[in-house]
């Protein structure tokens, strides 16, 4: 993480292909600037922003607009108080997995399963005990375009009475893979089976910031918990997170942000209310952000490709989210030692072995994999892409 934040802080002048920074896109910025002059420009508004203290629920009136408008686009039977923001979905991870999992009043332990890795790096250390996630390999499926694509492996899931609850990001980070309707529904019927939540991690989904490039449903029950976030839409910097779920859950998250926080940050809500309540997010997600991903993700296998002749690689279907997932069977170096050159040459990009939290067993797959992030600006990618190809054919004898 060190190495992450000292490349963002331009610290040195990286090839920052490591992070999980959304992109610049000017269009949607421009959105956010014109929204602050004209909060800035009502001085009422402002003082407001500054002055007052949101509910620890989060800001009412974002709340109020975002349910409306999942009822209208989604006909799920919502309001309010289905609703709680969080400082940041990362914050909404730590409080839901330390809610439905550990040590528990009747002396049982639970925990939470990952049904697929590999899985976001930041769940891993969100539990206040060791030994709170379990999880297990996906099944691969190989494409003869040289690309793969991980599914869940329904055959091996065992669902156990220590299960409190199951989690998935769909679009997952790292891996750019999007679960299918089937492997969801599949997922949400396991938990309806055991009174359990399903938690979707939808950090990069659909209605927004919609980096989703295959053709999905969004859905919600009271058996799911969704996870969204202000952050991928391009506001990462003001850390808002959003749960919805059943009312008692809600009302929960609300009551940890009152004892963590006491009250929320307002900005985010602020920014994004005239957004929501308008459906101009729902725009600029599916017109603007979702075809800007879409051409980087094209674009950055394309580099990918020229920059690996003679190597056995595989890239993950890019199905959404805002990295690509490089697979090297037989890589004769680990990923880690393949990171650390890449280092000294002035490129971030991860290893994919961090990506495995809660599953116990080794498995070689998980030192032959990368994470490259192609949200920055074309040409950092392009350089970033130039060395990293040279230094796999080195590793790999390509030449
Ligand atoms: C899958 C996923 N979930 C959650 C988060 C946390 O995002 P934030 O705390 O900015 O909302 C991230 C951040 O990269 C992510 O990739």
């Amino acid at each position: 993480m060190e190495d992450l934040g000292d490349a963002l802080s331009g610290a040195r002048d990286i090839a920052m292909l490591g992070g999980g920074n959304p992109a610049h896109i000017p269009e949607v910025q421009s959105f956010f600037v014109d929204r602050m002059q004209r909060i800035c420009d009502q001085p009422a508004e402002f003082c407001h922003l500054v002055g007052d203290y949101d509910p620890p629920r989060g800001e009412p009136r974002f709340i109020a607009a975002l349910a409306e408008m999942l009822r209208g686009e989604y006909g799920w039977e919502i309001g309010p108080e289905n609703i709680a923001l969080t400082a940041g979905s990362q914050s909404a991870f730590f409080q839901l997995f330390n809610m439905f999992a550990g040590p528990c009043s009747d002396g049982s332990f639970r925990r939470i399963l990952l049904p697929m890795t590999p899985e976001y790096i930041g769940y891993a250390d969100v539990g206040l005990v060791e030994g709170m996630f379990t999880s297990q390999r996906p099944a691969i499926e190989t494409f003869p375009d040289g690309t793969f694509k991980y599914h869940v492996d329904f055959g091996r899931l065992e669902v156990g009475t220590d299960i409190g609850a199951i989690c998935v990001s769909r679009p997952t980070n790292p891996t750019g893979n999007v679960l299918s309707d089937g492997e969801v529904d599949r997922l949400h019927d396991l938990a309806r089976a055991r009174d359990i939540p399903l938690i979707i991690d939808n950090a990069y989904g659909k209605p927004f910031p919609n980096i989703v490039f295959t053709d999905i449903r969004v859905p919600w029950s009271e058996h799911i918990i969704l996870s969204m976030s202000l952050s991928k839409l391009g506001l990462p910097g003001v850390r808002t997170g959003i749960v919805i779920a059943r009312p008692d859950i809600a009302r929960d998250i609300a009551a940890m942000n009152a004892i963590f926080t006491l009250a929320l940050g307002s900005l985010g809500p602020t920014i994004a209310l005239d957004l929501v309540s308008s459906g101009e997010i729902l725009r600029l997600s599916n017109n603007v952000i979702r075809p800007f991903y879409e051409r980087k993700a094209r674009r950055t296998q394309e580099l990918l490709r020229a920059a690996l002749p003679g190597v056995d690689f595989r890239i993950h279907r890019a199905e959404g989210a805002i990295f690509l997932w490089v697979w090297l069977p037989g890589l004769p170096v680990s990923s880690e030692e393949l990171y650390r050159r890449l280092k000294q040459r002035g490129v971030l990009v991860l290893s994919g072995h961090h990506f495995f939290p809660g599953l116990a067993e080794d498995w070689q797959h998980r030192h032959e994999c990368l994470r490259i992030s192609y949200a920055m600006p074309d040409e950092m990618v392009q350089r970033g892409v130039k060395i990293l190809g040279e230094e796999i054919r080195r590793a790999t004898g390509a030449g």
